[in-house]
């Protein structure tokens, strides 16, 4: 396991400390997401998960962990999720995996946030991981022309393998926004929220209560 994984996997099991029996608990996306599920499948804990993706769905099948739809429960005590990137002020960037929208579902239902990191995802700034941004295909060309005119240096998703748009859940495109720096994020959400077109935007703002990052000793962020 190289250091990165390591640190998601520390990352991870710290994540257990924050979950009791009989919580509600939404489980994101993501290759450190997969690192707690893996903890929370061996662990003593009856939990119900409400999931972010087929691809978390079909991890918690597979591992025989409960899932509940979002529509049948009132509350969900606490989700776990991982990020693409977070600033000091416990902001982030998500949507990497394309799981963006659901993530942010889930997130805006749960009581609690935590976000389970390695050490490289730790940036004074945001915008050094391209922004996703998700948007209806139907007129996503014009989307893209406006980003472009923003100075968003937006660039479609797509497969590396067939070169076809990347396709997400819900049915939408992903349009990733190379800015390097992010000035005021809440000025972009502001205007991308703005956009006929776009669906949900990958800035998580006053989203995550605690950050869990993975190191060699785990440290912990909460939000004051
Ligand atoms: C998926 C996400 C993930 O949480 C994010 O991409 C982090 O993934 P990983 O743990 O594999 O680095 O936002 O949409």
């Amino acid at each position: 396991m190289n250091e990165k994984d390591f640190q998601k996997k520390q990352a991870a099991l710290a994540a257990l400390n924050y979950i009791q029996t009989d919580m509600i608990v939404g489980l994101g996306t993501g290759s450190t997401v997969s690192y707690f599920l893996d903890a929370l499948a061996a662990s003593q804990y009856n939990i119900i998960g409400v999931t972010t993706s087929t691809i978390t769905s079909q991890r918690c099948a597979e591992l025989n962990i409960p899932i509940v739809d979002i529509d049948a429960i009132d509350h969900i005590d606490i989700t776990v999720d991982g990020a693409d990137e977070v600033d000091s002020y416990l902001n982030g960037i998500k949507g990497g995996g394309a799981a963006l929208l659901m993530e942010k579902i889930v997130a805006k239902n749960s009581k609690e946030n935590i976000w389970i990191v390695d050490r490289s995802k730790v940036h004074n700034t945001l915008g050094a991981f391209p922004l996703p941004v998700e948007v209806i295909p139907y007129g996503s060309g014009q989307l893209l022309r406006q980003f472009a005119n923003k100075g968003l240096f937006p660039k479609l998703r797509r497969h590396p393998g067939n070169n076809q748009p990347i396709i997400t859940d819900a049915g939408h495109y992903i349009i990733d926004c190379h800015m390097t720096t992010i000035s005021n994020p809440y000025a972009l959400a502001e205007y991308l929220e703005s956009q006929v077109g776009v669906v949900e935007h990958g800035l998580f703002l006053n989203v995550c209560d605690r950050i869990i990052i993975g190191d060699n000793t785990v440290e912990i962020k909460e939000r004051q």
